[in-house]
């Protein structure tokens, strides 16, 4: 059978973010690019083009073709607001003072057990319509303001339902291990027990979790607690990710490094032991630089050592009600640039192909290669660090999804 690609796109320029194209950004001027179900059929200059029919041939104007934006770190899914809290730290209050007087992620947790599934899909789709807008094709969405079985598993359904409705892909994580619900106080090894017991139980016979998550910080749970997660979650067949060194460093890189972990997220107060970890691990490194803008922090995380180490670097927006309340990856993408002096290349490669790996999907998404999924945007910009300079303008002219036209 003579082959025939569905869509053929020419007169583009290729940031394809794939790591073999020895050229920035994986550059390739004057290229085309062929999608056949679903899936890049084709990717090179176009001067090498084989003559191949296509149903549609699409005219990209000179602009760029870059991945689909991937953001893999959000907690989209909440009910309630904590604009207060934001004028308490405004007076001088800080996130862990809110945190130990039973505000914080606890605040957002009663909020959101007390509102029903279709309640908290009402409050999610504008939020996530924010992400696609820009440009996001995959996102991670957490559980972690349930604390209990059926919240918990109610998060997880409506992050599902998110990923069956919209243009998107949904990797859905279990952060049951979030923070102590009050019905635990000073029970919080009773707790954990829940978490991997009954919790992880249910949350695994419904195939709701993609992966599981962890707070590993003193005002979340302890190194040894976060272990019995990760037993369980091994157990049930399931990868972890770790919100890690970030208000303090309790090792939590070393402990994620050890269980092969997808990604330690946060990471101001990682240490270069911590940093050799990953880097021996394949571990990816999170950068949450709107967390870091939110809480006014001071210190870096270690963006130098992750160079010379190797690690790989994903940015993500940490979208959530507390310390990162924005919706939005290009705003997270400047910061990243901006406030811990990532170049426009290592943010674009943090949002696509790194965060792809953070996600497990790197053998499925994050760069224009040949088999890979056609999750692909049409940028009429002059070059792909523009994408990096600004946010609030340029939005993708095309968003491709899987080959499916989902532009407005
Ligand atoms: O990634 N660190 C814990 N979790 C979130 C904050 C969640 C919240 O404050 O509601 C974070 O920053
Ligand atoms: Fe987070």
């Amino acid at each position: 059978m003579t082959p025939h690609w569905d869509t053929l796109w020419t007169n583009v320029r290729l940031a394809t973010m794939d790591p073999e194209i020895k050229l920035p950004f994986g550059t390739i001027e004057r290229g085309a690019l062929a999608i056949k179900g679903g899936c890049i059929a084709w990717v090179g200059p176009a001067d090498d083009l084989p003559s191949v029919p296509a149903t549609e041939v699409r005219d990209g104007g000179g602009g760029w073709l870059t991945p689909g934006l991937i953001d893999c770190h959000t907690h989209l899914v909440f009910a309630g607001n904590r604009c207060h809290e934001f004028e308490l730290r405004q007076q001088g209050a800080s996130y862990q003072q809110i945190a130990e007087q039973g505000g914080g992620i606890r605040a957002t947790v009663e909020a959101t057990r007390a509102s029903s599934e279709e309640q908290l899909f009402q409050l999610a789709q504008p939020r996530l319509q924010a992400f696609l807008d820009e440009g996001v094709t995959s996102i991670e969405i957490k559980s972690g303001y349930g604390l209990e079985v059926d919240t918990e598993l109610r998060m997880l359904q409506v992050a599902r339902r998110l990923g069956r409705e919209f243009p998107v892909t949904v990797h859905t994580s279990f952060l049951a291990a979030h923070a102590l619900p009050p019905e635990f106080q000073g029970r919080a090894d009773d707790y954990i027990g829940r978490v991997c017991g009954e919790m992880m139980d249910a949350v695994s016979a419904q195939e709701l979790a993609d992966s599981v998550d962890m707070f590993c910080e003193q005002i979340g749970f302890s190194l040894a607690q976060c272990e019995r997660v990760i037993q369980s979650a091994s157990r049930h067949g399931l990868p972890v990710r770790i919100h890690a060194e970030q208000l303090s460093n309790l090792r939590a890189s070393h402990l994620a490094a050890s269980h092969s972990a997808l990604s330690v997220d946060h990471l101001e107060h990682l240490d270069e032991s911590g940093v050799m970890a990953l880097a021996r691990a394949g571990t990816v490194a999170t950068l949450l630089p709107g967390a870091f803008y939110f809480l006014r922090e001071t210190r870096l995380p270690p963006i130098e050592q992750l160079r010379r180490h190797g690690v790989a670097m994903a940015v993500a927006s940490d979208f959530n009600p507390g310390s990162s309340p924005q919706a939005s990856l290009r705003l997270s993408m400047q910061m990243a640039a901006n406030l811990f002096g990532l170049s426009a290349e290592e943010v674009l490669a943090g949002v696509t192909r790194h965060a792809a790996r953070a996600l497990g999907m790197a053998s499925e998404r994050g760069q224009l290669r040949e088999g890979l999924l056609a999750d692909l945007l049409l940028w009429q910009i002059d070059h792909p660090a523009e994408l990096v300079w600004q946010f609030g303008v340029n939005r993708p002219h095309c968003i491709m999804k899987e080959g499916q036209d989902v532009s407005e």
